[in-house]
């Protein structure tokens, strides 16, 4: 059964129209991407169904670790998300609540693929809520089959000379295996 509600009216246009153009959800998808994977991907998929803008945003704080430089890295989230016309992809520097609020953020993604995760994505959270209480931390999980995917697993992997096949994108893994300077695996007899 569907309840008709009254429509209130505000010269000419239903109230409830001018409030679906007015609230625009922008939420920031933080992270290091070192590399990108394919549970990196599958999170930025689902939050692009319910944000209004997604931008992806890699940390620049942590470059020197790194593996790949952060052009590399916008490059290659460039490269994998541009068929999500409502996704952008950044470098930030900083604290992130500041970051979200120069690009008038209401929300943060954060994926979590297992309770161990949870401590320290709620550690972030809290963190974040303090030093902004404005800011929401949204938690996503990706699909079960990404469920113990990691950039720093994905690393290893490589190093090591193992597939990475439907872990990560195909130009990934190429970048990957050039950058560790290890040749691609063997396919199985
Ligand atoms: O992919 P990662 O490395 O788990 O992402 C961590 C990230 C980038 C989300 C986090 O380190 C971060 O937001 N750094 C920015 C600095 C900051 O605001 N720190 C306070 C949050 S507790």
């Amino acid at each position: 059964m569907s309840a008709v509600l009254p429509a209130t009216w505000l010269r000419g246009t239903p109230v409830c129209f001018l409030r679906g153009t007015l609230k625009r959800v922008i939420a920031i998808y933080p992270g290091s991407f070192d590399p990108l994977t394919n549970g990196h991907l599958d999170l930025i998929q689902r939050g692009a169904k319910i944000f209004d803008e997604l931008v992806v945003a890699i940390l620049r704080n942590s470059e020197k670790n790194a593996l790949f430089t952060v052009d590399e890295r916008l490059e290659m989230l460039r490269a994998g998300t541009g068929q999500w016309s409502n996704v952008r992809v950044e470098s930030f520097e900083g604290l992130l609540v500041d970051y979200a609020r120069i690009r008038g953020a209401s929300a943060v993604l954060r994926g979590i693929r297992v309770v161990s995760d949870y401590e320290y994505e709620l550690q972030m959270a809290w963190m974040n809520r303090k030093l902004d209480p404005t800011l929401e931390t949204i938690f996503m999980m990706p699909a079960g089959a990404y469920s113990y995917l990691s950039s720093r697993i994905v690393r290893e992997i490589a190093s090591l000379g193992g597939s990475l096949a439907g872990l990560v994108p195909a130009s990934v893994d190429v970048q990957l295996r050039a950058r560790l300077g290890v040749a691609p695996p063997l396919a199985p007899k």
